[in-house]
């Protein structure tokens, strides 16, 4: 049996199989992040569309998700690039989180990045850099493989083990120091958000190992390891979480930092995609 997350998956990939030119097939899909979403210059898609225009697809509403899907080959590998994602706070069940990801991934993608805006939970780093992820705590209660199970997704249980692919990992931190970044590596701490959290909580996340804090990425990956895709995660780190600095926390001011953020991703993304997807 199909279920309705399956069925509308099918009619999302009809849609893009017919309508990608010149029989592109991804092999790598990317997900940009709270003011990411400019990582890849409008020119350099061969074509792109609006969600709103995609059947299936959700429609990311929150300000610094433009919302649409580009198509771009980088060194010569297919590249599927979903600028800005929905998020649970916005009212979307995780099987609505993960559609246009998981789409991408059924269509060729097995390789996917997946990049965020997240809060700093580390005193003496540095905000405006990135960090690598190469774990997460899922902290949002909510997974995207729960609920009907249908086989078209994969397995029931997912091992979990290598979440974040070492050798993305590896790639990525090179990358971030060979461009002159930190090259922070670190575990990513999931929330539901959308309010941001209280000094006690962060505390208590970084006793728990956490580097970072943000309300996405945790159920993607979940849905692309079912996949059976290898998984990449960026954080740019925004601002330090609640209380470690004392300063409240603005919207504003995570878009505003996102800017160096995306500089950085803009730099290595197209050096790191091409030997990512070869793994
Ligand atoms: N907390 C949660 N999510 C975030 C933050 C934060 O401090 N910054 C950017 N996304």
């Amino acid at each position: 049996m199909r279920t309705p997350y399956e069925l509308r998956l099918e009619e999302s990939l009809g849609f893009l199989r017919s309508w990608a030119k010149g029989g592109f097939v991804p092999k790598v899909a990317v997900v940009l992040g709270s003011g990411l979403s400019g990582v890849f210059p409008k020119a350099s898609f061969v074509q792109s569309i609006s969600y709103n225009d995609l059947p299936g697809f959700k429609t990311a509403a929150v300000k610094g998700h433009s919302g649409g899907l580009g198509l771009i080959e980088v060194s010569g590998i297919q590249v599927a690039v979903l600028q800005g994602r929905v998020h649970g706070y916005e009212g979307y069940d995780p099987g609505e989180v993960t559609h246009n990801l998981r789409t991408l991934i059924r269509w060729g993608a097995r390789h996917v990045v997946l990049t965020n805006a997240a809060g700093c939970l580390i005193e003496d780093w540095k905000t405006g850099e990135v960090m690598v992820i190469t774990d997460h705590i899922n902290a949002t209660h909510q997974n995207p493989i729960a609920g009907a199970f249908g086989s078209g997704f994969g397995e029931r249980f997912v091992d979990m083990t290598e979440a974040y692919s070492k050798r993305g990992v590896d790639l990525a931190a090179q990358a971030l120091a060979a461009a002159g970044g930190a090259a922070y590596t670190g575990v990513y701490y999931g929330v539901a958000g959308p309010s941001y959290e209280t000094p006690a909580e962060v505390r208590l996340f970084r006793q728990q190992g956490a580097h970072a804090v943000g309300m996405s990425t945790v159920l993607e990956t979940l849905a692309a390891r079912q996949l059976g895709a290898q998984v990449m995660g960026l954080s740019c780190l925004t601002n330090f979480a609640a209380g470690i600095k004392g300063e409240a926390l603005a919207h504003e001011d995570v878009l505003a930092t996102g800017a160096s953020g995306q500089a950085i991703m803009a730099t290595v993304l197209p050096k790191i995609i091409p030997d990512f997807s070869k793994g």
